[in-house]
């Protein structure tokens, strides 16, 4: 079922100094931010040969990583993203298989134009799983 990593995503409280310090410490090459009220986040990509680092900051009133920076206020790692082919066969598979997909269960459209879900992270290891269909 999974693919490539897409990207690890990465929650700041300030993305201007994180995009900073990808870029000027880290010398990585870092995209514009995009603002995705829909998701509740700022996200900025910064671009790795073989794969992205997703930085994401919160955005509005509900953002789905604000519980997560006050239990994690200098910041941490939120999420993987996994590639699949067909989103909709994963979901239904792993559906079956016992495990939960958040929000109402249907994809919604991603940062690069792509369908994507979340998966519980109680269900996959502590760890809050994305996929992205490619
Ligand atoms: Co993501």
């Amino acid at each position: 079922m999974l693919g490539r990593v897409n990207h690890i995503a990465i929650a700041v409280s300030d993305l201007a100094a994180a995009t900073a310090t990808y870029r000027d410490t880290l010398g990585a090459r870092v995209s514009q931010s995009q603002a995705l009220p829909e998701h509740g986040v700022t996200v900025v990509f910064v671009e790795l040969p073989n794969t992205k680092v997703e930085l994401l900051e919160p955005l509005g009133e509900n953002s789905p990583i604000a519980a997560f920076l006050e239990k994690n206020p200098s910041g941490g790692m939120h999420h993987i993203c996994y590639e699949v082919e067909d989103i909709l066969a994963a979901r239904d598979q792993l559906k079956a298989a016992g495990a939960r997909v958040l929000g109402d269960g249907n994809p919604k459209i991603g940062a690069h134009g792509k369908p994507v879900l979340f998966l519980h992270p109680k269900d996959f290891n502590g760890t809050l799983v994305e996929l992205e269909q490619v």
